[in-house]
C-alpha cells in the first residue's frame, strides 16, 4: 500500500543545533528526512553539501531523501552517495541524457527520484516515469524554504497519479502546511516536504501530526 509520509526539511533546521532537531522529527515518527542541496546556479542559493549529510548520517537514522537542485548531478551523485543518502532526486531541467543520471544513481546503490519544477510540463519526464523510484513535483520555484504553495501544479499531480497507478510515489514540495496539505494529498501527491511547517514551530511532533492529519483526509479521494 502507499503510505502517506511527512518529509521534513532540514533547511528549515537551526544548524547550530542539527543533530537536537532531526532528532525531534525522528521522536516524533517521521521515516524520512529531505536535504535541500543547492549550488548557486541552478538555483539562487547555497546550502549544503556532501559534508553535513555526512554528519547527518552519522547522527540519524532517518532515511535521507536528497534534493539536488544543482547544474551538474552527474558528477555529485557519487560524493552523495558516499555521504549516506539513501535517495537521490535530480532535476530534470539539467539532464539532457536523464537515462546516464539514472543509470549512475543506480550503479551506486540508491533509489531515484526525478524532479519537475512548476513550469515543468509532466511529458518532460515522461520517458522515465517507469525507470524511478519517485517522482517529485515543486509546489514552489526551488530556491528557498517558507515560500507560498502554488496550487497550479496540482494539476501535474492529478495527472502523474492517474499514470502512475495508486502504488507510486509522489513528492511535492514548498509551500506544504496544514493549510495547503488536504489539496495536494487530494490530487495525488503521498510524500510531502515540509520545511517551514515543521522546524518553524516549537512542537515539531504536533506539526508532523496536524500535516499527517490533512494528508490522511485528502489521500482518501484515492488512495486505496
Ligand atoms: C525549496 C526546497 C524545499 C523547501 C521547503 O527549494 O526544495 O524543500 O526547503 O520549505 P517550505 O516547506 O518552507 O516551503
Ligand atoms: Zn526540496
Amino acid at each position: 500500500m502507499t503510505q502517506v509520509m511527512i518529509a521534513p526539511s532540514m533547511l528549515s533546521c537551526d544548524f547550530s543545533k542539527l543533530g537536537a532537531d532531526i532528532a525531534q522529527v525522528e521522536r516524533a515518527g517521521v521515516k524520512w528526512l529531505h536535504i535541500d542541496v543547492m549550488d548557486g546556479h541552478f538555483v539562487p542559493n547555497i546550502t549544503i553539501g556532501p559534508p553535513v549529510v555526512k554528519s547527518v548520517r552519522k547522527a540519524s537514522s532517518l532515511f535521507l531523501d536528497v534534493h539536488l537542485m544543482i547544474d551538474d548531478p552527474l558528477k555529485f551523485a557519487e560524493p552523495f552517495a558516499q555521504a549516506g543518502a539513501d535517495l537521490i532526486n535530480f532535476h530534470i531541467e539539467v539532464a539532457p541524457e536523464p537515462a546516464r543520471v539514472i543509470e549512475e544513481i543506480r550503479r551506486l546503490g540508491k533509489k531515484v527520484g526525478v524532479t519537475i519544477k512548476p513550469k515543468t510540463p509532466v511529458e518532460a519526464i515522461e520517458n522515465v516515469l517507469d525507470k524511478v523510484d519517485m517522482v517529485l513535483v515543486m509546489s514552489v520555484e526551488p530556491g528557498f524554504a517558507g515560500q507560498k504553495f502554488m496550487p497550479e501544479v496540482l494539476p501535474k499531480v492529478s495527472a502523474l497519479r492517474e499514470r502512475m497507478g495508486p502504488q507510486a510515489d509522489i513528492q511535492i514540495d514548498g509551500g506544504i502546511a496544514p493549510g495547503t496539505v488536504r489539496e495536494a494529498a487530494a490530487a495525488g501527491a503521498n510524500i510531502f516536504v515540509a520545511g517551514s511547517a515543521v522546524f518553524g514551530r516549537e512542537d515539531r511532533a504536533a506539526a508532523v501530526a496536524d500535516l499527517v492529519e490533512g494528508a490522511l483526509e485528502g489521500a482518501r479521494v484515492w488512495m486505496r
